[in-house]
Protein backbone atom coordinates (compact mmCIF):
# COMPACT_ATOMS: atom_id res chain seq x y z
CA UNK A 1 0.00 0.00 0.00
CA UNK A 2 1.57 3.68 -1.03
CA UNK A 3 0.26 7.01 -0.49
CA UNK A 4 -0.86 9.12 -2.75
CA UNK A 5 -0.59 12.94 -2.62
CA UNK A 6 -4.27 15.01 -4.28
CA UNK A 7 -3.19 18.30 -4.56
CA UNK A 8 -6.47 20.24 -4.53
CA UNK A 9 -5.80 23.90 -6.02
CA UNK A 10 -8.72 25.72 -5.19
CA UNK A 11 -9.32 28.26 -2.61
CA UNK A 12 -13.20 29.49 -3.47
CA UNK A 13 -14.15 28.73 0.25
CA UNK A 14 -11.64 31.18 1.52
CA UNK A 15 -12.35 35.06 2.35
CA UNK A 16 -8.62 35.87 1.64
CA UNK A 17 -6.95 35.59 -1.46
CA UNK A 18 -3.86 33.03 -1.76
CA UNK A 19 -4.31 29.69 0.06
CA UNK A 20 -4.43 27.74 -3.50
CA UNK A 21 -0.99 28.03 -3.86
CA UNK A 22 -0.81 26.31 -0.46
CA UNK A 23 0.64 23.38 -1.94
CA UNK A 24 3.42 25.17 -4.38
CA UNK A 25 4.20 26.71 -0.84
CA UNK A 26 4.98 22.89 0.48
CA UNK A 27 7.43 22.13 -2.68
CA UNK A 28 9.33 25.57 -2.15
CA UNK A 29 9.90 24.24 1.45
CA UNK A 30 10.78 21.03 0.24
CA UNK A 31 13.12 22.34 -2.54
CA UNK A 32 14.65 24.50 0.01
CA UNK A 33 15.55 22.04 2.70
CA UNK A 34 16.66 19.54 0.50
CA UNK A 35 13.94 17.15 1.03
CA UNK A 36 13.23 14.36 -1.48
CA UNK A 37 9.26 14.18 -0.15
CA UNK A 38 7.36 15.11 -3.54
CA UNK A 39 9.79 12.76 -5.35
CA UNK A 40 8.55 9.83 -3.23
CA UNK A 41 5.06 9.70 -3.86
CA UNK A 42 2.65 9.87 -7.03
CA UNK A 43 0.71 13.36 -7.08
CA UNK A 44 -2.74 14.07 -8.73
CA UNK A 45 -3.14 17.70 -9.38
CA UNK A 46 -7.06 18.28 -9.40
CA UNK A 47 -8.13 21.13 -11.52
CA UNK A 48 -9.37 24.47 -9.69
CA UNK A 49 -12.01 26.93 -11.18
CA UNK A 50 -10.36 29.98 -9.33
CA UNK A 51 -11.04 32.01 -12.14
CA UNK A 52 -14.31 32.67 -11.79
CA UNK A 53 -12.87 34.84 -8.78
CA UNK A 54 -12.47 37.76 -11.27
CA UNK A 55 -16.63 37.33 -11.69
CA UNK A 56 -18.48 38.36 -9.42
CA UNK A 57 -19.91 36.38 -6.50
CA UNK A 58 -24.02 35.49 -7.12
CA UNK A 59 -24.01 33.51 -3.66
CA UNK A 60 -23.51 35.97 -0.52
CA UNK A 61 -24.03 33.08 1.81
CA UNK A 62 -22.10 30.74 0.50
CA UNK A 63 -19.88 32.70 -1.93
CA UNK A 64 -19.01 30.67 -5.74
CA UNK A 65 -20.82 27.76 -4.29
CA UNK A 66 -21.65 26.50 -7.73
CA UNK A 67 -18.02 26.35 -8.56
CA UNK A 68 -17.33 24.75 -5.29
CA UNK A 69 -19.56 22.18 -5.77
CA UNK A 70 -17.73 21.12 -9.89
CA UNK A 71 -14.80 21.26 -7.74
CA UNK A 72 -16.00 19.27 -4.92
CA UNK A 73 -17.35 16.53 -7.31
CA UNK A 74 -13.43 16.49 -8.78
CA UNK A 75 -12.03 15.63 -5.41
CA UNK A 76 -14.40 13.01 -4.34
CA UNK A 77 -14.23 10.82 -7.03
CA UNK A 78 -10.19 11.23 -6.51
CA UNK A 79 -10.25 10.58 -2.88
CA UNK A 80 -12.95 7.67 -3.82
CA UNK A 81 -10.41 6.14 -6.55
CA UNK A 82 -7.85 6.48 -4.72
CA UNK A 83 -8.78 4.39 -1.78
CA UNK A 84 -10.16 1.23 -4.16
CA UNK A 85 -7.22 1.51 -6.12
CA UNK A 86 -5.61 0.63 -2.08
CA UNK A 87 -3.61 3.81 -1.95
CA UNK A 88 -3.53 6.15 1.20
CA UNK A 89 -4.89 9.42 -0.06
CA UNK A 90 -2.70 12.41 1.22
CA UNK A 91 -4.56 15.43 -0.08
CA UNK A 92 -3.05 19.03 0.17
CA UNK A 93 -5.70 21.26 0.12
CA UNK A 94 -6.03 25.47 -0.13
CA UNK A 95 -9.41 26.34 1.79
CA UNK A 96 -11.18 23.83 4.20
CA UNK A 97 -14.10 23.84 1.91
CA UNK A 98 -12.51 20.29 0.46
CA UNK A 99 -12.83 18.56 3.16
CA UNK A 100 -16.75 17.75 2.67
CA UNK A 101 -15.64 16.22 -0.47
CA UNK A 102 -12.88 14.24 0.87
CA UNK A 103 -15.17 12.74 3.24
CA UNK A 104 -17.92 12.11 0.53
CA UNK A 105 -14.99 9.72 -1.26
CA UNK A 106 -14.14 7.98 1.78
CA UNK A 107 -17.84 6.89 1.91
CA UNK A 108 -18.19 6.41 -1.35
CA UNK A 109 -15.73 4.04 -1.35
CA UNK A 110 -16.26 2.32 1.66
CA UNK A 111 -20.84 2.71 1.83
CA UNK A 112 -21.38 0.55 4.81
CA UNK A 113 -18.36 1.48 7.06
CA UNK A 114 -18.86 3.90 10.22
CA UNK A 115 -16.53 6.98 9.56
CA UNK A 116 -15.26 8.84 12.68
CA UNK A 117 -13.14 12.59 11.71
CA UNK A 118 -11.11 14.33 14.48
CA UNK A 119 -10.96 17.85 13.43
CA UNK A 120 -7.38 19.78 14.29
CA UNK A 121 -8.34 23.34 13.52
CA UNK A 122 -9.36 27.31 15.36
CA UNK A 123 -12.23 26.60 13.66
CA UNK A 124 -15.86 24.47 14.02
CA UNK A 125 -16.33 25.04 10.26
CA UNK A 126 -19.84 23.93 11.22
CA UNK A 127 -21.87 27.47 9.49
CA UNK A 128 -24.42 26.47 6.60
CA UNK A 129 -25.32 29.03 4.16
CA UNK A 130 -28.12 29.61 6.95
CA UNK A 131 -25.95 30.78 10.10
CA UNK A 132 -22.88 31.39 8.40
CA UNK A 133 -21.22 35.31 9.37
CA UNK A 134 -19.23 35.92 6.11
CA UNK A 135 -20.13 33.62 3.42
CA UNK A 136 -17.41 31.87 3.03
CA UNK A 137 -17.86 27.90 1.69
CA UNK A 138 -14.95 27.10 4.47
CA UNK A 139 -16.72 27.41 7.47
CA UNK A 140 -19.29 24.84 6.42
CA UNK A 141 -17.55 21.56 5.37
CA UNK A 142 -19.01 19.72 8.87
CA UNK A 143 -22.19 20.87 8.61
CA UNK A 144 -22.66 19.77 4.74
CA UNK A 145 -21.43 16.42 5.80
CA UNK A 146 -23.28 16.04 8.97
CA UNK A 147 -26.52 16.97 6.72
CA UNK A 148 -27.28 19.75 8.97
CA UNK A 149 -28.69 23.29 8.48
CA UNK A 150 -29.05 25.07 12.33
CA UNK A 151 -32.09 26.41 10.75
CA UNK A 152 -32.94 26.91 14.61
CA UNK A 153 -30.65 29.31 15.13
CA UNK A 154 -30.73 30.76 11.47
CA UNK A 155 -29.57 34.33 10.76
CA UNK A 156 -29.47 34.63 6.52
CA UNK A 157 -32.24 34.08 3.94
CA UNK A 158 -30.17 32.21 1.19
CA UNK A 159 -32.32 32.39 -2.07
CA UNK A 160 -33.52 29.25 -3.70
CA UNK A 161 -30.12 28.62 -6.17
CA UNK A 162 -27.87 28.83 -3.12
CA UNK A 163 -30.31 26.16 -1.52
CA UNK A 164 -29.92 24.22 -4.16
CA UNK A 165 -26.08 23.40 -4.54
CA UNK A 166 -26.32 23.39 -0.35
CA UNK A 167 -28.42 20.30 -0.86
CA UNK A 168 -25.78 19.50 -3.53
CA UNK A 169 -23.36 19.44 -1.41
CA UNK A 170 -24.66 18.07 1.44
CA UNK A 171 -25.52 14.75 -0.45
CA UNK A 172 -22.32 14.55 -2.28
CA UNK A 173 -21.35 11.13 -3.47
CA UNK A 174 -23.18 9.12 -1.55
CA UNK A 175 -26.74 10.65 -0.65
CA UNK A 176 -27.46 11.81 2.95
CA UNK A 177 -25.24 12.72 5.89
CA UNK A 178 -22.10 11.09 5.88
CA UNK A 179 -21.13 11.05 10.07
CA UNK A 180 -22.77 11.24 12.79
CA UNK A 181 -21.56 13.75 15.94
CA UNK A 182 -21.00 11.44 18.29
CA UNK A 183 -18.04 10.56 15.55
CA UNK A 184 -16.28 13.85 15.26
CA UNK A 185 -13.91 15.23 17.49
CA UNK A 186 -12.64 18.48 17.33
CA UNK A 187 -9.44 19.46 18.55
CA UNK A 188 -8.16 23.05 19.52
CA UNK A 189 -11.28 24.85 18.45
CA UNK A 190 -11.50 28.16 20.13
CA UNK A 191 -12.36 30.45 17.65
CA UNK A 192 -16.52 30.30 17.49
CA UNK A 193 -19.59 31.78 16.55
CA UNK A 194 -22.64 31.40 18.49
CA UNK A 195 -24.93 29.70 16.39
CA UNK A 196 -21.99 27.02 16.06
CA UNK A 197 -22.02 26.79 19.79
CA UNK A 198 -25.42 26.36 20.60
CA UNK A 199 -25.03 23.61 17.76
CA UNK A 200 -22.39 21.65 19.73
CA UNK A 201 -23.70 21.49 22.56
CA UNK A 202 -26.59 20.22 21.53
CA UNK A 203 -25.07 17.55 19.72
CA UNK A 204 -23.22 16.63 22.44
CA UNK A 205 -19.68 17.00 20.38
CA UNK A 206 -16.34 15.54 21.95
CA UNK A 207 -14.23 19.07 22.07
CA UNK A 208 -11.12 18.57 23.40
CA UNK A 209 -9.56 22.22 24.56
CA UNK A 210 -5.86 23.56 24.84
CA UNK A 211 -5.40 23.47 28.20
CA UNK A 212 -6.41 19.50 27.94
CA UNK A 213 -4.06 19.16 25.13
CA UNK A 214 -1.15 20.83 27.44
CA UNK A 215 -2.21 18.58 30.69
CA UNK A 216 -2.63 15.03 28.97
CA UNK A 217 0.26 15.11 26.41
CA UNK A 218 -0.53 13.35 22.99
CA UNK A 219 -0.28 9.53 23.91
CA UNK A 220 -3.06 9.98 26.36
CA UNK A 221 -5.01 11.91 24.33
CA UNK A 222 -4.80 9.75 21.06
CA UNK A 223 -5.77 6.90 23.37
CA UNK A 224 -8.73 8.99 24.49
CA UNK A 225 -9.75 10.04 21.12
CA UNK A 226 -9.29 6.53 19.55
CA UNK A 227 -11.46 5.32 22.46
CA UNK A 228 -14.32 7.85 21.78
CA UNK A 229 -14.11 6.82 18.15
CA UNK A 230 -14.18 3.20 19.15
CA UNK A 231 -17.15 2.12 17.16
CA UNK A 232 -16.06 3.89 13.80
CA UNK A 233 -14.33 1.57 11.53
CA UNK A 234 -12.56 4.31 9.44
CA UNK A 235 -11.04 7.32 10.66
CA UNK A 236 -10.30 11.05 8.72
CA UNK A 237 -8.01 13.31 10.33
CA UNK A 238 -8.68 17.07 8.89
CA UNK A 239 -5.55 19.55 9.83
CA UNK A 240 -6.10 23.06 9.78
CA UNK A 241 -2.97 25.02 10.08
CA UNK A 242 -4.72 27.69 11.80
CA UNK A 243 -4.81 25.41 14.76
CA UNK A 244 -1.42 26.29 15.05
CA UNK A 245 -0.75 29.49 17.41
CA UNK A 246 -0.96 32.66 15.58
CA UNK A 247 3.02 32.95 16.14
CA UNK A 248 3.21 30.33 13.95
CA UNK A 249 0.44 30.48 11.69
CA UNK A 250 0.77 34.12 9.94
CA UNK A 251 0.74 32.41 6.47
CA UNK A 252 -2.97 31.49 6.80
CA UNK A 253 -6.29 33.62 6.07
CA UNK A 254 -7.87 33.30 9.83
CA UNK A 255 -4.93 32.72 12.57
CA UNK A 256 -5.94 32.81 16.50
CA UNK A 257 -4.23 33.23 19.28
CA UNK A 258 -3.88 30.34 21.68
CA UNK A 259 -3.44 27.53 19.59
CA UNK A 260 -0.55 24.65 19.10
CA UNK A 261 2.64 24.85 19.53
CA UNK A 262 4.64 23.45 16.40
CA UNK A 263 5.81 20.42 18.57
CA UNK A 264 2.38 19.87 19.63
CA UNK A 265 1.46 19.98 16.54
CA UNK A 266 3.88 17.18 15.24
CA UNK A 267 3.81 15.28 18.38
CA UNK A 268 -0.15 14.57 17.48
CA UNK A 269 -0.10 14.31 13.97
CA UNK A 270 2.27 11.69 14.32
CA UNK A 271 0.51 9.61 17.42
CA UNK A 272 -2.79 9.67 15.84
CA UNK A 273 -1.76 8.52 12.18
CA UNK A 274 -0.03 5.38 13.71
CA UNK A 275 -3.50 3.92 14.25
CA UNK A 276 -4.40 1.44 11.82
CA UNK A 277 -8.17 2.88 11.27
CA UNK A 278 -6.81 6.29 9.58
CA UNK A 279 -7.69 5.63 6.18
CA UNK A 280 -6.94 9.38 5.14
CA UNK A 281 -5.51 12.65 5.77
CA UNK A 282 -5.41 16.19 4.98
CA UNK A 283 -3.88 19.56 5.46
CA UNK A 284 -5.09 23.21 4.43
CA UNK A 285 -5.45 26.76 4.19
CA UNK A 286 -1.58 27.28 3.72
CA UNK A 287 -1.54 30.96 1.92
CA UNK A 288 2.02 31.58 0.87
CA UNK A 289 0.47 35.43 -0.09
CA UNK A 290 0.62 36.40 3.90
CA UNK A 291 3.44 34.44 4.64
CA UNK A 292 6.54 35.73 5.84
CA UNK A 293 9.04 34.42 3.63
CA UNK A 294 7.61 30.64 3.89
CA UNK A 295 8.04 30.52 7.02
CA UNK A 296 5.27 28.89 8.07
CA UNK A 297 5.04 26.71 5.28
CA UNK A 298 8.37 25.44 6.23
CA UNK A 299 7.48 24.38 9.97
CA UNK A 300 4.23 23.08 8.76
CA UNK A 301 6.63 20.97 6.11
CA UNK A 302 8.34 19.38 8.83
CA UNK A 303 4.80 18.49 10.42
CA UNK A 304 3.70 17.15 7.41
CA UNK A 305 7.17 14.79 6.92
CA UNK A 306 6.79 13.84 10.31
CA UNK A 307 3.15 13.00 9.72
CA UNK A 308 3.68 11.17 6.66
CA UNK A 309 6.44 9.12 8.48
CA UNK A 310 4.01 8.14 10.60
CA UNK A 311 1.83 6.64 7.77
CA UNK A 312 4.05 4.76 6.05
CA UNK A 313 5.75 3.34 9.46
CA UNK A 314 2.27 2.21 10.14
CA UNK A 315 1.89 0.86 6.23
CA UNK A 316 5.16 -0.87 6.10
CA UNK A 317 3.53 -2.65 9.39
CA UNK A 318 0.47 -3.74 7.58
CA UNK A 319 2.21 -5.27 4.55
CA UNK A 320 4.94 -7.40 7.41
CA UNK A 321 1.44 -8.86 8.91
CA UNK A 322 -0.52 -9.69 6.09
CA UNK A 323 2.50 -11.33 4.33
N1 LIG B 1 -16.38 30.82 11.42
C1 LIG B 1 -15.80 31.73 10.47
C2 LIG B 1 -16.63 31.81 9.22
O1 LIG B 1 -17.48 30.97 9.02
C3 LIG B 1 -14.37 31.36 10.14
C4 LIG B 1 -14.20 30.05 9.42
C5 LIG B 1 -12.77 29.76 9.10
N2 LIG B 1 -12.63 28.48 8.48
C6 LIG B 1 -11.46 28.00 8.01
N3 LIG B 1 -11.49 26.80 7.43
N4 LIG B 1 -10.34 28.69 8.13
O2 LIG B 1 -16.45 32.69 8.42
MN1 LIG C 1 -11.00 24.92 9.03
MN1 LIG D 1 -9.56 27.18 10.70
MN1 LIG E 1 -14.64 34.66 15.13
Amino acid sequence: KRIKLLEVRSELGAGTRGAGMGPDALRVACLNKGSDYFRRFNTVVLPDLNQVLFEKNQFPFAKHIDAIYTVQKGIAAAVEQTLRFGEFPLVLAGDHSSANATIAGIKAAYPTKTLGVIWIDAHADLHSPYTTPSGNVHGMPLAAALGLDNLKHQRNIPDAETEFFWRRLQNLGEPGPKLLPEHLVYVVVRDTEEQEDALIEELGIKWIRLPEIKEKGSRRLTREIYEHLRFCDMVYISFDVDSLDSSFSMGTGTPVEDGLYLSEAENLCQDLLENERVVCFEMVEINPTLDNGNTMAKNVFNILEKATDAIERRLRLEEVVSR
